[in-house]
């Protein structure tokens, strides 16, 4: 199989390619080629993949927690024996400079596995009914079970991990899925279907439909077989799943402007160091992505300074480069909204300490000083690579600074004082606090997932399967 020489890739129903009414194609990011055509799916093809997903189910759902493991192991090695591959893709097709695609595909590899490991210890409790008054002579238990159809819906920003995400924990189940991958990133989802019907998934308990974002997911959120729809996009997008999902189960992944909080004891080269990869790693387009700075004005001057030379050393070129760190936004469309919002910041009183310049999909790495919170570059999600400097004078005010925002993701806080760095994690209005780390940080078994608008429900293999679970009670009367 091959993705980028320009052939075609139909619609993935049923264990197959499939026709498609009408295809799109989907562009190299680095160098504008046509790398290949998509089916572009409408709402009847999503209803066609759902019925595919419906009918596959009872069957897939009766496998054995170990065949499940099995197929997904599978996925695992060949990812990673073909790890090269599909970075090269990732970089193409995302734009992603390949160190970090290639971070990208071990860190999916890793998910398959965890999610392996996860379908084998599905367990329950037993619950002491005796502890009631009237429980006595009652054994009582639980166990999970698959909620049935699952609608997967990803994003352009790591089309194979965050698509791992979803399959992983779903399929570890017994969910079947319909996956509608983001319309700039589709081949890395085709190449690992391809891979499971290869590791022996059977025919429709895993279905891709590419298209137009409002249609595919209307048809899927309204559609009765749906059972849960997994979410990873914007808070908009978010809102309008649950307005249309009725009673549905939803996990909901969505934006931050997330921020790092530099106490006058951070370790300090630690901290730029990581707030610069953090700021800029993928051009800024990460959900958990450094956006706003806040240092303790007792080291702001000094930070300042080696901030600002650490993120004008940084290589912005084509993604497909060895050398590159920070390669284009997904679109050019992209990289005016971010400058325009740079600009609108400016001529509020902002000052560009670094960067600031675009060239076509390009946007330099950015630092903004001087900034308020109510500028749209602080308030709103950037998703570029832009990160604003503040100085604080009190852990409080840092502290009120980072949970005036209708976002709550994650957060990292630098400090060497343990108990000040606990102090501020039970305050700090986020899903996930990273000590002496950035935002940023993500390992995939960890929870993770946000509070306010930032979504709800929790990721990391073991929580989503969770989610994506019913818990059944069951109770035995001992007493006859
Ligand atoms: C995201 O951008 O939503 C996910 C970030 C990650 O998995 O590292």
């Amino acid at each position: 199989m091959t993705f980028t020489d320009g052939g075609r890739k139909g619609l993935w129903i049923g264990g197959r390619y499939g026709p498609a009414a009408s295809w799109m194609p989907v562009v190299s990011k680095a160098d504008g080629r046509v790398l290949a055509e998509v089916g572009r799916a409408g709402a009847d093809d999503a209803r066609r993949a759902v019925k595919a997903a419906a009918e596959a189910y009872p069957t897939y759902r009766r496998l054995p927690a170990h065949v499940r493991a099995a197929i997904l192991y599978r996925v695992a090695e060949a990812l990673e024996t073909r790890r090269e591959e599909v970075a090269r893709l990732i970089a193409e097709e995302a734009g992603k400079p390949l160190k970090a695609a290639r971070a990208e595909v071990l860190r999916a590899v890793q998910t398959y596995r965890f999610s392996a490991e996860e379908a084998k210890r599905i367990g329950g409790e037993t619950i002491p009914m005796d502890a009631a008054v009237g429980g006595e002579g009652r054994l009582g238990f639980t166990w999970r079970e698959p909620l049935g159809v699952v609608a997967a819906i990803t994003p352009f920003n790591f089309p194979l991990n965050l698509v791992a995400h979803k399959l992983g924990p779903a399929l570890a189940a017994g969910n079947t899925v319909v996956l509608k991958p983001a319309g700039a990133t589709p081949l890395s989802s085709y190449f690992v279907a391809e891979l499971f019907h290869e590791a022996g998934l059977p025919a429709g308990a895993l279905n891709v439909v590419s298209g137009p974002g409002g249609e595919i997911g209307d048809a899927l959120v309204e559609h009765p077989d749906v059972k849960a729809i997994t979410f990873t996009g914007s808070p908009a997008v978010g809102k309008r799943i649950r307005e249309k999902s009725g009673l549905k189960r939803t996990i909901l992944e969505l934006g931050s402007n997330s921020a790092v909080i530099v106490e006058p004891d951070a370790p300090f080269d630690l901290a730029v160091a990581r707030t610069v990869e953090g700021a800029f790693q993928y051009a800024g387009q990460i959900c958990i992505s450094v956006q706003r700075i806040y240092v303790h004005a007792e080291i702001y001057e000094r930070f300042y300074s080696a901030l600002i030379e650490k993120t004008k050393a940084l290589r912005v070129g084509d993604p497909r480069d060895e050398a590159t760190d920070v390669g284009p936004l997904i679109h050019e469309g992209e990289a005016a909204r971010v400058q325009a919002w740079i600009e609108e910041a400016v001529a509020a009183g902002a000052r560009i300490a670094a960067g600031g310049r675009k060239d076509g999909a390009f946007l330099e790495p950015t630092i903004l000083t001087d900034v308020t919170s109510g500028m749209k570059i602080v308030r709103e999600e950037v998703f570029g690579p832009v990160a604003t400097l503040v100085p604080y004078r009190t852990l409080d005010e840092a502290i009120a600074m980072v949970n005036d925002s209708k976002y709550g993701l994650n957060v990292g806080v630098f400090t060497r004082d343990i108990g000040k760095a606990f102090d501020a994690a039970r305050r700090l209005e986020t899903g996930g606090v990273m000590i002496n780390d950035i935002p940023t940080f993500r390992v995939d078994h960890m929870p993770y997932g946000g509070v306010k608008e930032s979504g709800f429900g929790r990721e990391g293999v073991k929580y989503a399967i969770e989610e994506l679970t019913e818990l059944k009670f069951v109770m035995v009367n001992l007493n006859f």
